[in-house]
């Protein structure tokens, strides 16, 4: 890999990236993370490129989701039990529409920086760096809480270990065995027509694990019952922050982050002579790179020589936010493009970041029909042109928060206000997350 190193994405364009006012404070933070133990562990990125490897060749489906930007107030046990209750749910729900296994990738443990359309926010006659996320700085309007404070990477780093912590707990620990699958349907999804729907699929895979374990297949012999895989991923936007998490894998000799399973590079970092590009072409995770309307499709094809020039299976998923109205203008003749250069890679769909919209009330939001409409016409597209749509990326909770408008607890403009509790954009809640879980598995079936 010519001239790359820990160092070199310092020399390309860095944009959205706070400017520390003190170096060494900086320099002080990075070497404490640098002599941290690693989040996730080389092993588990191979684990995880193997199955997006079968994503990419049509065997399994990639579901990917969490909040929009993590926050140091809202970590509590409850929030990551829920948004990882959902995914498994939504997993179960396409599982069976599909027929395929479906990988599970949370956006957890370590999803705090936000790229910002404006460097500052004005308020008044008072005006003070934008929000960048919790691990940049303070979402509260103030200028002194807004400078970037480097500490706050390592409030982040253990707010991350806790999160995985748990999350491996349950994904391990008994509670994601398949015996629970009607018990997952708890929180606030318990009435209405999705908890109907769930709890009758829910009481079909119960029949059908009553039938195996007379045959002799049980969790004690066939683990898959018993626990699940689940890999976490943010946006690699603070490259101090994963540039300190970044190690030589013992085992292998080879370069992992160790802050996530899987990076993603944003739709605002994405360009050839980005230090974002070129710091993630050094490490052997699986990368996602999001593309929308301002997607160039040569320059993107160049930036995939860069991370992916051994075209290697399950390394890239590109990760489509066109909008409703847009997806159309523009995803066809992207595949096109990448299909003509020969280029392998996992097609999946963010049907949230094209679609926000200002509510009456000046709160954004996201309506849940053009969620759907944007999903519905990935597959679409994607049937057309011959290629799979092998995943979905979202914004979701597991919270009963009132964010997006719409879906069947018909949320109205003016129910926002009651539960509007993101950090950043507006998220499905678990009710919408398994509603729109079930219309996928119905077009699939269909
Ligand atoms: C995001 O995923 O939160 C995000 C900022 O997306 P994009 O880069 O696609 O705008
Ligand atoms: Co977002």
């Amino acid at each position: 890999m010519n001239d790359w190193n820990l160092d070199s994405w310092k020399y390309r364009v860095a944009k959205h990236m706070p400017n520390y006012e003190n170096e060494k404070d900086l320099k002080t933070v990075e070497q404490k993370l640098a002599s941290f133990p690693p989040l996730v562990f080389a092993g588990e990125v191979r684990s995880l490129k193997n199955q997006l490897k079968e994503v990419s060749e049509g065997n399994a489906f990639l579901l990917q989701g969490g909040d929009c930007a993590e926050s140091f107030s809202e970590f509590n046990a409850d929030n990551i039990r829920d948004t990882f209750r959902v995914i498994l749910q939504m997993a179960v729900v396409l599982t069976s529409g599909m027929k395929l296994p479906v990988i599970k990738v949370g956006r957890m443990a370590g999803q705090f920086a936000k790229p910002r359309s404006n460097p500052t926010e004005i308020q008044g006659s008072e005006e003070a760096p934008s929000y960048a996320g919790d691990i940049i700085n303070d979402i509260n309007f103030d200028p002194i809480k807004r400078k970037p404070d480097p500490h706050r990477m390592l409030t982040a780093y253990s707010q991350a270990a806790s999160t995985l912590n748990l999350l491996r707990a349950f994904a391990d620990g008994g509670y994601a065995d398949l015996k629970h699958v009607q018990s997952w349907n708890m929180g606030f999804v318990q009435s209405g027509k999705q908890s109907d729907r769930y709890r009758h699929l829910a009481e079909s895979i119960q029949e059908s694990l009553t039938f195996m374990e007379a045959l002799g297949i049980n969790a004690n012999n066939t683990p898959q019952l018993r626990k699940v895989d689940y890999f976490t991923s943010h946006e690699a936007l603070l490259l101090p922050y994963e540039q300190s998490l970044t190690r030589v894998d013992s085992t292998s000799g080879k370069i992992y982050n160790t802050s996530a399973h899987f990076l993603w590079i944003g739709d605002r970092t994405r360009f050839i002579d980005s230090a974002h590009v070129e710091f993630c072409r050094g490490v052997e995770n699986p990368i996602g790179i999001k593309c929308g309307p301002s997607t160039d499709a040569d320059e993107l094809n160049a930036i995939l020589d860069l991370i992916n020039p051994m075209n290697e299976d399950g390394k890239i998923t590109l990760i489509t936010r066109f909008g409703e109205d847009n997806v159309d203008n523009y995803l066809p003749n992207l595949i096109r493009s990448i299909t003509r250069e020969g280029k392998r890679v996992i097609w999946s769909c963010d049907p949230m970041h094209g679609n926000t919209i200002k509510s009456q009330s000046g709160k954004k939001t996201r309506a849940f029909d053009s969620i759907v409409n944007e999903v519905k016409q990935n597959f679409q597209i994607h049937k057309l042109e011959g290629s799979r749509a092998g995943g979905i990326h979202l914004e979701m909770t597991g919270q009963d928060v009132t964010e997006c408008i719409g879906g069947s607890q018909s949320i109205g403009d003016s129910d926002l206000n009651s539960r509007y509790h993101t950090h950043c954009d507006p998220r499905l809640n678990a009710n919408q997350a398994i509603e729109l879980a079930f219309l996928i598995s119905d077009w699939l079936t269909e």
